[in-house]
């Protein structure tokens, strides 16, 4: 693919995050609120929309597709997208993965792999059973654990997100970190972000990360390793453990400067940033003039791709984006 997309500040742009519903099966604290609305239909891209849209972007330089959401397994027809996406490996895309809830990989691990997919990460932020129904409100941990070693049977490399949270997980890493030993995953730390209302304050429950593993550093050591999967984190070994440790800083320590990504949602808009509001519409220019049409928009977007996010968490400020994170995509 010889392709390339530079952004106004002079990033190469090669990931693409294609957010393919903004629905989900379960409600977690920090991503929803507790009554959400959703889109209606005729908002949403039909699969063979979002379909010819990530082949414009491969084509373009686009060589790398996650697919997220909301909660990607339970968009209707993701199996026919999967493996048409899955057929641009090798052809243009360098990988294609998901991120997911784990509800219902036990069904969808073995097609992922079959459409090429060979990593994903999977959201758990406690092996509690209890905590883990308190933070995603309706979830049962079993059913997450389930589809894990579906994944891992299947296949799949996985990494666990696992989302930091004052008060509610801080007692889980070191669990956390001995279990994805046993599963064979890896862990990756994430800073909550300040997207959407969510009927509660997150400044109770935002912990900086060096703050969360500082339990663990106390008890073992940590060191950073050089390896890259094209996201934000930065990673870490940790002595005594096969488990290679994720950390993602969006707050305490930001990593926009090597940003290398755009967002597509399910309405078919580019957003440029996740912390920041600014977004083209490409449904309708699709709908109206068919594909050729969105270069344009495609080139607009990254022109005007912003240098940072504006998230910032303050005891009673508002979200810096009030949109919330399952309508964009993470
Ligand atoms: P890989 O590095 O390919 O494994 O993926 P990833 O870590 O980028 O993807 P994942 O969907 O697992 O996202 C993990 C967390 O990183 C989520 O909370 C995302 O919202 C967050 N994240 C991903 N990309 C960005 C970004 O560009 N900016 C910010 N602020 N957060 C991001
Ligand atoms: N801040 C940080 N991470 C979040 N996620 C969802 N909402 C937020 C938020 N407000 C995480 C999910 C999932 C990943 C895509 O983003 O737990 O692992
Ligand atoms: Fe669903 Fe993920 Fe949001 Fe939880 S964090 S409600 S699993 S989209």
């Amino acid at each position: 693919n010889a392709a390339t997309l530079t952004d106004g500040h002079g990033r190469r742009i090669t990931y693409l995050r294609l957010s393919v519903t903004d629905r989900c099966d379960l409600r977690c604290r920090y991503c929803m609120a507790e009554h959400m609305s959703f889109l209606p239909r005729s908002a949403v891209l039909s699969i063979e929309e979002m379909a010819e849209l990530a082949e414009r972007f491969v084509a373009r330089g686009i060589r790398r597709i996650r697919l997220t959401g909301g909660e990607p397994l339970v968009r209707r027809g993701i199996d026919t997208l999967a493996t048409r996406l899955g057929a641009m490996i090798g052809h243009g895309l360098d990988e294609l993965t998901l991120t997911t809830n784990g509800m219902r990989l036990a069904e969808y691990a073995p097609m992922l792999a079959e459409a090429g997919v060979r990593r994903i990460n999977v959201s758990l932020d406690t092996l509690d059973p209890d905590t883990f129904r308190h933070i995603t409100r309706v979830g049962d941990v079993a059913v997450a654990l389930q589809g894990i070693a579906a994944a891992r049977a299947a296949g799949l490399d996985v990494k666990i997100n696992m989302v930091a949270l004052a008060g509610l997980n801080e007692d889980q890493l070191l669990p956390m970190l001995d279990h994805c030993a046993a599963m064979g995953c890896d862990l990756t730390l994430i800073e909550t972000m300040p997207l959407g209302e969510i009927g509660e304050d997150r400044s109770d429950h935002y912990i900086p990360l060096h703050q969360f593993v500082a339990p663990l550093r106390a008890e073992r050591f940590i060191y950073p390793v050089d390896k890259r999967t094209g996201g934000p984190a930065r990673y870490f070994a940790v002595e005594g453990s096969p488990v290679t440790l994720g950390l993602i800083t969006p707050l305490s320590d930001n990593f926009c400067a090597t940003c290398n990504r755009i967002r597509l949602t399910v309405e078919g808009r580019i957003y440029m940033c996740l912390g920041q509001d600014d977004h083209i519409d490409l449904r309708a220019a699709l709908r109206d003039g068919g594909i050729g049409t969105v270069d344009g928009l495609i080139d607009r977007a990254l022109a005007g791709k912003p240098r940072a996010h504006d998230f910032h968490i303050e005891r009673e400020s508002k979200p810096a984006v009030a949109r919330h994170m399952s309508a964009t995509g993470g």
